[in-house]
Parts: structure tokens; sequence; C-alpha cells
């Protein structure tokens, strides 16, 4: 399904770098961007990236992505929690998803615990602030080529 790697971007990230610095860091969502891409490159990766604050962008292009991208980064901010459009979205996508996360959800208020992205995710990475983009990329090369392998 060729090279490119869609990341997704959700609610409230666009604020990153002024947004709870404590929480998530002083890092821009351009940062983030510029990480993931260059990690990627060194792949021989693309990445394309989309930040929406409204749900339904997000699940267009997670749609778009169907046939075309080989995987989906997707940091979806709040709507972890509840994104069910989202969520099945996803389970339409047969590529490599990575869910991603600043801070560690596990760690802090309760309604965080539960993702319903990762019921339909590869894996995910939470809790190493901006290292968690280096990491979901990384994640994805070592995925695409395992199952080149197979
Ligand atoms: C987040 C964690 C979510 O609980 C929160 O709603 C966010 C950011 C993170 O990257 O740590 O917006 O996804």
């Amino acid at each position: 399904m060729g090279t490119i790697v869609l990341l997704l971007s959700g609610p409230n990230l666009n604020l990153l770098g002024t947004r709870e610095p404590e929480v998530y860091g002083s890092a821009t969502l351009d940062d983030h961007v510029a990480t993931a891409t260059s990690v990627a490159a060194a792949h021989g990766l693309t990445v394309e990236h989309l930040q929406s604050n409204h749900e339904g962008d997000l699940v267009d292009a997670v749609h778009g992505a169907r046939g075309r991208c080989a995987a989906i980064v997707i940091n979806p901010g709040a709507l972890t929690h509840y994104g069910w459009s989202l969520h099945d979205a996803l389970a339409a996508y047969d590529g490599v998803v990575v869910e991603v996360h600043l801070s560690n959800p596990m760690t802090r208020e309760p309604w965080r615990h539960t993702s319903v992205v990762a019921p339909v995710a590869t894996g995910t990475v939470a809790g190493f602030g901006g290292d968690g983009y280096r990491l979901a990329i990384e994640a994805v090369a070592a995925r695409l080529a395992v199952e080149d392998l197979r």
C-alpha cells in the first residue's frame, strides 16, 4: 500500500506549545510533525498530516487512507475516549495503526483510562512526550518491514 504514513491529530492539539505545557510539553504540533517527517524519511516513508478539532474531518481522512496509505499514526486527543465514529472508521482501514499520546492517559483522570481507539490500533505509544512521535514512526517502519517479509 505504498509509503505514505497519514499522521492525524485530534482536537486541541493545534494548541500544543501553549496548552498545559506541564502536561504536554512546550513543543508545538509543527515540531512533532517535523520529527515524524524526518524519522519517516530515514525509512523511505512520507508523512501526510492533518489536524482537526472535528471528528468528521478525521473520519473522512481515515476513509481517504483506505488503499492509499501504508499506515496511520493518530493522536486522537480527547476523541480517544469517546470517538466511536473514529473507532469504526479505523476498523474499516486495513493498514498499520499506531495510537500515540504525549501524556500517559492511564496515570490521569479515570475518564481518560478508556481508549475506544486502542481496540482497532496495531499498538499504542503513550507517556513519552514528544519522543512518542519518533517511537510511533519507528513502530510503523518495523511493522511494515515485518509485513514485507511475509
Ligand atoms: C492526549 C491525551 C488525551 O487524554 C487528551 O484529551 C489530549 C491529548 C495526549 O497526547 O496525551 O488531548 O491524547
